[in-house]
């Protein structure tokens, strides 16, 4: 990334042997010796800004849903991980992505999301076209040996996997498909470019974001936290390899609950049986996660914004149907799992606390239960010791 040089570099060796528990990390089996992490790590200012740099630095991140853009000459703006960028489609509809950062001083270009043939500076209105080329410069002329192309907006890597957007900060990063690995073979069937986003919602909770994604790769704290899930708990299936974790919940045949086998008609077509017949749960290292069952999805993008700060925007899917839209078939599982997402958001903060308290200690990981959750704080921490 654009910190990526030599002075940068001295900066971070010196942040890493500030924190104890990296300069000591090893791998640790999860079955005989996997612990929670050291308090320091949801807590410290030091570690949030090596994530920042080495994880949101260097990893494909999640930033929007395509339908955020309406074509050529389309923009939104994001802020994850507190880097504020421009995601765009030029002229000819191609996507690009740009630091929302003028080059004068550093005013935004564009704010929230819309259509343009430039993007105008909100500042001092320097104008950059949609390849970030700087072309309007007022009151600049007698502004010796100004060099136009040196000012260009600094640009971000950006690919899709369906009408996913991610970006990558690491103009030396490899391709998003090698961090994809398996996911897109392997959910195919849903065709997920086809549906529709028809709600979204942003939750913000004062915890630091690894927690709420730790919560999010486990099935642990289900049936104590989410009692409607209790009688589902038996049957799931979790997985955790590359850079996935993997939950599979089926439908119980004799429930009557909002999680039962959804209707026929509002399916989305082509599914074999066992996607038909019950949800999975996948997240995806470092901050994208989905609910996905035939007739919805609800999709995560997590951005940390603090230590212990976090937001959480869900954007609800589903198939391109009358009946999939219809508020029959969307307000019960909006409600469902909106309760659910406040259970959660009820204790997290709690433990974020008792992290920060004095009393705290890291504790054993359950070897079935809590597979994702050590994947993810081991590739944590594989990234930021690089
Ligand atoms: S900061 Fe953008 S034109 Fe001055
Ligand atoms: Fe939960």
């Amino acid at each position: 990334m654009a910190l990526n040089n030599a002075s940068q570099t001295l900066v971070n060796e010196s942040l890493d042997r500030q924190v104890s528990f990296l300069q000591t990390w090893k791998p640790q089996a999860l079955s005989s010796e996997a612990t929670t992490f050291p308090a320091e790590m949801y807590t410290s200012s030091k570690v949030y800004q090596l994530e920042k740099e080495r994880i949101f630095g260097k990893t494909w991140y999640y930033v929007g849903h395509s339908s955020q853009l309406q074509g050529p000459n389309s923009y939104f703006t994001v802020e994850i991980a507190e880097q504020p960028l421009v995601i765009l489609q030029n002229q000819v509809g191609e996507l690009r992505g740009f630091f929302n950062i003028c080059t004068h001083r550093a005013g935004p270009v564009a704010l929230g999301s819309g259509k343009c043939n430039r993007l105008t500076c909100l500042y001092h209105a320097w104008s950059f076209d949609l390849e970030g080329n700087l072309r309007g410069i007022p009151d600049m002329e007698t502004a010796l040996d100004f060099d136009l192309a040196s000012h260009a907006l600094t640009t971000v890597k950006v690919d899709t996997w369906g009408p996913f957007i991610f970006a990558n900060l690491d103009p030396n990063c490899r391709p998003l498909a090698e961090q994809l690995g398996e996911l897109p073979e392997m959910f195919k069937r849903y065709r997920l470019s086809e549906w529709a986003r028809i709600h979204s919602v942003d939750y913000w909770t004062n915890t630091n974001w690894k927690l709420y994604v730790e919560n999010n790769t486990e099935n642990y704290h289900e049936p104590s936290v989410h009692p409607i899930l209790a009688k589902y708990y038996q049957k799931i299936k979790a997985d955790a390899r590359h850079y996935y974790y993997l939950q599979y919940t089926p439908y119980l045949t004799d429930s009557d609950g909002i999680n039962s086998s959804p209707k026929t008609g509002i399916n989305i077509e082509g599914l074999n049986e066992y996607e038909m017949d019950g949800v999975s749960t996948m997240s995806f290292f470092p901050n994208f996660a989905w609910i996905l069952g035939p007739n919805v999805a609800i999709i995560y993008l997590i951005d940390p914004q603090g230590v212990a700060r976090t937001r959480v925007r869900w954007d609800w899917l589903v198939p391109n149907t009358e009946a999939a839209k219809s508020p029959e078939n969307l307000d019960p599982l909006i409600e469902f799992f909106d309760n659910i997402q406040q259970e959660d958001l009820k204790l997290l903060p709690e433990i974020q606390k008792r992290i920060q308290s004095f009393g705290y200690r890291p504790g054993r990981l359950s070897p079935t239960r809590e597979v994702g959750t050590h994947l993810f704080q081991e590739l944590i921490v594989q990234h930021i010791k690089g």
